[in-house]
């Protein structure tokens, strides 16, 4: 069975063929950093029309990479939500052209659902019920997963998302965008000791994160007014690796201190992550030292799985719809879509 998946949810075009929900016959993924980099952050409107341009094309080009023909496919997975609504439209509007005039069932596909499958598709091992974390652009979201389609939301950023901290942090540095991998590959080289900037929600007893806070110090700091954070402003400027390190090391913390004792509350033995800031190299590296700690097995998507692609799309629409059908052609776009 040929899933053709469908993934337009934000600023990346994604066309993928899966046969029998797991084997990746092609995942294409046309990203539009280009024209959203001068503006430090996606403009919706035009995300839009760059989807509409492109979408036909890579859908093409997905099919001559998988070997098949439109005629060949069984089922169409389009992202229905949360995402922009515009660009949730582009895909789904496309999405049932396509299932009308082939004769194909559709089915929408929550997003944030669609990053925790991603691990499902590439580890055949993974026990559940576990502990989901997916950290991108638009959430940070903490959740028990009972089976594929049963979850409980234990806890979401109260304000900006992990990665929105990125990017909004590189912004105001002038470092470029997306600032995730940016500040990502700087860090390397940086002292994340070198400022102790807050690490919000550690003390509280729920699994909610909020990140806006340490934007603010960060914003706090590199404008001189450290005493606001009681710190004494350092003898020497401190280095753009060393800030962007340190920076990293808050969010870093804050994600890996709450999902861990997510995971020892539940009493669950297994943690997987999805979403863009999955790939962070610090945060793998720390959620590995941590569970291999505790004796907690860890999966983490490689790195096409992580961001925003249609494989983990049609992956989870061939489950799903072999689990609870086909959804009806008025299927509309749901920007706030909730994970059920
Ligand atoms: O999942 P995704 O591709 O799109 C959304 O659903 O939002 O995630 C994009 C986010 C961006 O904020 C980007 O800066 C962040 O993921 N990101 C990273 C890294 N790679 C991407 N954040 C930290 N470290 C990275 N290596
Ligand atoms: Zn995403």
């Amino acid at each position: 069975m040929y899933t053709l998946g469908i993934e337009t949810s934000c600023d990346e075009t994604g066309v993928s063929i899966v046969k029998d929900g797991k084997e990746i016959l092609s995942n294409l993924i046309l990203s539009q950093t280009d024209l959203h980099r001068y503006f430090g952050g996606v403009v919706p409107e035009l995300a839009s029309r760059r989807h509409i341009e492109v979408l036909d094309g890579l859908t093409k080009d997905a099919l001559k990479e998988a070997g098949i023909t439109l005629k060949d496919i069984n089922l169409i997975a389009v992202t229905s939500g949360p995402g922009l609504v515009g660009a949730l439209l582009i895909g789904i509007s496309y999405a049932k052209g396509l299932s009308y005039s082939l004769g194909v069932p559709i089915i929408g596909i929550n997003h944030v659902e669609a990053h925790l499958y991603a691990n499902f598709m590439e580890y055949d091992d993974i026990t559940t019920p576990c502990i989901g974390l997916v950290v991108s652009g638009g959430h940070t979201t903490l959740v028990r997963i009972f089976e594929i389609g049963k979850y409980k939301i234990l806890g979401q950023t109260l304000d900006d998302a992990a990665g929105e901290a990125f990017d909004k942090v590189a912004k105001l540095l002038g470092l470029g965008y997306p600032g995730g991998p940016i500040i990502d590959e700087l860090s390397k080289r940086g002292n994340p000791k070198a400022v102790m900037f807050p690490r919000a929600m550690l003390g509280q007893e729920n699994y909610d994160f909020s990140f806006s806070g340490l934007k603010t110090a960060v914003v706090y700091y590199v404008k001189g007014f450290s005493q606001f954070r009681k710190e004494k402003p350092p003898k020497q400027p401190i280095s753009t690796m060393d800030l962007v390190a340190s920076f990293q090391e808050a969010v870093v913390e804050q994600l890996v201190k709450k999902t861990i004792r997510a995971t020892l509350d539940m009493g669950y033995k297994t943690i997987i992550l999805g979403g863009g800031v999955s790939r962070n190299t610090r945060l793998r590296q720390s959620l590995e030292e941590e569970t291999k700690k505790l004796g907690l097995k860890l999966y983490l998507p490689s790195p096409i799985m992580c961001t925003d692609n249609a494989g983990m799309v049609a992956g989870l629409g061939y489950v799903r719809f072999r689990l609870y059908g086909p959804s009806p052609i008025d299927l509309d776009a749901q920007p706030s879509q909730p994970l059920s």
